[in-house]
């Protein structure tokens, strides 16, 4: 049935400067995940223009030009003016939600519930953004040494925006509204997968906004991004996905100091099960962060610390709870879909790497690490050591390892010598918790000074999304939060008078 109404988006098409125009260069073709299961034809759901460096240009420039270093028309406005547009902008994209997550659906694999909740969660961060935006209009007043200040915050400039393909519309969202909120304007990249969505939103843009405030580039990252990093009309860079492609593209800018950079890159997020946890619950909770949506989410648990005297009970309920899993195409409830954003030769790679050293695909009998075209059945691996790429590499895809420890230096020394941080998950007694031993006291101080979230006796996520959402050395740079983001796109300014 999902098959008659598939989607097709017409992204042969551009918003630059304020109009949306047909596009009659060279275009890709975009295929989903999804595979026809009778004769395994992928299926084209769209295209989008590919666009060369000079046609990127143009969008910089056009971005640039509606900024005109604070003259234009839309830093400009009042904040309180932005917002109205804002708001009338959510109500177009509103009636397109379907529509929207329809696409994702088809372009990502996010099941019938999670392709909807990505379009619903984008709209419930952007109405607190545009709470908090209207509060911060008031202007507050300080006074200190006979000095009045009226504060305000300003725009910055040029935002560049590209958002990852895991959650395309989204994360795109959650700085594209907040540095439109505060009168930047945009250039945005849309992904080359999971971007489909964003071609139907160009229209609602073009009636909303002046000429130029929002634009977006198409097209190969490699070709279209360095040149409009290196032109130094960007003054903020909005990135999510890989940390060496973020610091190829700042190395571009001509002044990367001065650049705004709002980060968020790899992560190789740890779960610890230590032998007083209620086994259920970490491997429910486990189960979750490995593998929904397929593990291809940076907040995914990546890696499993599991203590020796439970690894045999805890593998078992683990391979048991990950058997019972729904696979299969991106409808309905199936839980375990085809991969968007990893290849499963990837997967295949990382299981014969751990099998090449001495590891077991513990579930292999009941299908762990099968793959059929673009699905590939979750493989959970064990032991896995520090030889194996699967300790330090972050593998976005649903290939769980689980590694035993007989003493807590083990994580706490994998904690410290992680590059990224960005979650970890901690399973022990509540007691334990409250009243941490000396030993339990180092290993919680470690996943604080390594990462920017512990999860007690849960998984790791972004959400609620109201929460402050980072992570340190090269997960990222910046917090995404509806107050800290608002504040990370302006600046601080102030009208400062002797009090008469
Ligand atoms: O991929 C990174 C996302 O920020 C993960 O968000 O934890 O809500 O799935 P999530």
């Amino acid at each position: 049935e999902a098959f008659k109404t598939r989607p097709f988006v017409d992204g042969a098409k551009t918003l630059i400067g304020g109009q949306v125009k047909p596009w009659t260069g060279i275009f890709s073709e975009i295929y989903s995940p999804v595979y026809c299961t009778e004769t395994g034809e992928r299926i084209c759901i769209g295209k989008q223009a590919t666009m060369s460096p000079k046609e990127a240009m143009e969008a910089v420039h056009a971005a640039a030009k509606a900024w005109d270093l604070g003259r234009g028309e839309w830093p400009q406005k009042s904040l309180q003016e932005r917002i109205a547009v804002v708001e009338r902008l959510v109500g177009k994209l509103k009636e397109k939600r379907m529509e929207i997550a329809k696409v994702l659906q088809w372009e990502i694999c996010k099941n019938d519930a999670d392709s909807v909740k990505e379009f619903d969660r984008t709209m419930d961060f952007v109405s607190a953004l545009i709470e908090t935006a209207r509060k911060m209009n008031s202007g507050p007043a300080v006074c200190q040494e006979g000095i009045h200040a009226i504060l305000k915050r300003s725009p910055m400039g040029v935002m560049m925006n590209l958002g990852p393909s895991n959650y395309p519309f989204n994360e795109t969202y959650a700085t594209l509204i907040p540095a439109i909120l505060m009168g930047n304007s945009i250039v945005m990249k849309v992904p080359n997968t999971g971007g489909l969505a964003h071609f139907l939103t160009m229209e609602a843009y073009a009636e909303c906004f002046p000429p130029g405030v929002v634009n977006f580039i198409s097209g190969r990252g490699r070709d279209t991004m360095p040149p409009c990093m290196e032109s130094g009309l960007v003054d903020i860079f909005a990135f999510i996905g890989s940390s060496k492609a973020a610091d190829a593209l700042v190395k571009a800018h001509p002044q990367p100091h001065r650049l705004k950079n709002l980060l968020s890159l790899d992560a190789k997020n740890l779960a610890i099960v230590l032998p007083d946890a209620d086994l259920d619950v970490a491997v429910k909770e486990i189960v979750a962060g490995s593998t929904s949506f397929n593990g291809q989410r940076c907040t995914a648990i990546k890696l499993v610390m599991v203590h020796s005297s439970i690894a045999e009970t805890f593998n078992q309920k683990f391979c048991s709870a990950v058997a019972a899993l729904p696979c299969g195409l991106p409808f309905g409830k199936n839980h375990i879909t085809p991969l968007a954003c990893n290849p499963t030769s990837f997967m295949q790679s990382l299981t014969e790497d751990v099998k090449s050293k001495g590891a077991r695909v513990l579930n292999e009998a009941v299908g762990g690490g099968h793959c059929d075209r673009t699905l590939f059945v979750p493989a959970v691996v064990y032991p896995v050591t520090a030889e194996m790429q699967l300790w330090t590499a972050e593998q976005f895809g649903p290939v769980i390892p689980i590694a035993p420890f007989d003493h807590l230096e083990t994580p706490i020394e994998w904690l410290r010598k992680m590059p990224f941080g960005q979650q970890t998950a901690l399973f022990t007694s509540n007691q334990a918790a409250a009243a941490p031993s000396k030993e339990l006291s180092q290993l919680l101080d470690m996943c604080a000074l390594s990462t920017c979230r512990v999860n007690l006796n849960a998984q790791c996520q972004r959400g609620p999304d109201m929460f402050p959402f980072a992570g340190r050395r090269s997960s990222a740079m910046g917090t995404i939060s509806v107050e800290e983001v608002l504040r990370a796109v302006s600046v601080e300014t102030m009208v400062a008078s002797k009090n008469p």
